[in-house]
């Protein structure tokens, strides 16, 4: 999926697995709704190719889900700010990211955020204990430039403007608003790491909750997908979600560690998405072989395994 526009720079953005978690979504949904959005890459790439009438974006992190209706809303002003901000850097860059960043965390501006996301190290949030924004900048670049930017941003607000909504609540208040003829797609934080405080999120999400959550969307038969547990050679990481939910778990090769490669070790890592059994109902009828390995860049179906 090419020229799918990305403003927002984020640590474990669905963008590059987007392709095939698509395949799994059916035509025509009523609406998307991503309650652990991050950067939204799954609704945007759901947007262009047109397939939900409407979509439901949230993320507990206010600043972003706020960011991300400013670049859907407002997105003339969001460049403009955002252009300006990064000419002013090149007095002295890395004073001027510190600068922003304390204002940042004096203010909560998602317009300085967006700023702070293109010029941090990879795009990934880090918060100290009193849930302040900490990372440092990248000091080998100089953000995304003011041009590019603006064409990402210009190209989300067409997709999305108009048909979105936007709140930054806890995962389970959203699930409330799901519908059978909705999808719910769900990235929650990296597990291992998360437990209550996830420095590298905003928030850490707790197993037995989340799996009363999906429990709870079983029984009014909504459909939905989750991203969650994954492997790197032999070693898991994350809780698999238990067979009693009922899903369908598959793995997609999400990349190869380049520093197992140098070492000489063929170390691929794998992310296992679960589909509802609402869902797979729904996608009886495409007839989807979900043995057939496909392999091409990103993406290489192992065997799935049937929960019963
Ligand atoms: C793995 S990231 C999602 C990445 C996303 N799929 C993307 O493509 O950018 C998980 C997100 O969940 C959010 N989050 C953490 N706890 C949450 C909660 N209790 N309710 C809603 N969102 C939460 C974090 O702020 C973070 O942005």
């Amino acid at each position: 999926m090419k020229n799918i526009p990305h403003p927002i720079q984020y640590q474990g953005s669905k963008r590059n697995l987007a392709p095939i978690i698509l395949r799994y979504v059916p035509k025509n949904i009523n609406r998307l709704i991503e309650p652990f959005s991050g950067s939204a890459a799954i609704s945007i790439a759901v947007a262009a190719r047109q397939i939900a009438k409407s979509y439901l974006i949230n993320d507990l992190n206010k600043p972003l889900a706020e960011l991300l209706q400013l670049i859907v809303e407002f997105p003339i002003e969001t460049a403009s700010f955002y252009e300006n901000i990064w000419n002013e850097q090149h007095s002295d860059s890395l004073e001027h990211y510190y600068k922003v960043r304390s204002d940042f965390n004096r203010t909560q501006d998602p317009r300085l955020f967006l700023y702070l996301l293109a010029r941090c190290v990879k795009g990934s949030v880090r918060y100290n204990s009193d849930g302040m924004f900490n990372q440092s900048p990248d000091k080998r670049r100089h953000g995304t430039q003011p041009k590019t930017m603006r064409t990402n941003i210009y190209g989300v607000s067409t997709l999305l403007n108009g048909k979105t909504e936007f709140s930054s609540s806890d995962y389970r208040d959203v699930l409330t608003k799901a519908k059978p003829t909705d999808l719910v797609y769900m990235d929650p934080p990296y597990q291992g790491v998360c437990g209550e405080r996830d420095s590298r999120y905003f928030s850490g999400i707790h197993h037995n909750d989340f799996i009363s959550a999906l429990e709870e969307l079983n029984s009014r038969e909504i459909s939905y997908i989750v991203s969650y547990d994954g492997r790197r050679g032999d070693k898991t990481f994350g809780e698999l979600l238990p067979n009693s939910l009922g899903l369908t778990r598959i793995e997609l090769e999400a990349g190869r560690s380049s520093q197992a490669t140098l070492l000489g070790r063929d170390e691929v890592t794998y992310e296992s998405l679960y589909l509802s059994h609402a869902l797979t109902d729904k996608l009886a009828h495409k007839q989807i072989d979900y043995r057939q390995a496909k392999p091409q860049q990103h993406s290489l179906f192992e065997p799935i395994t049937h929960y019963a």
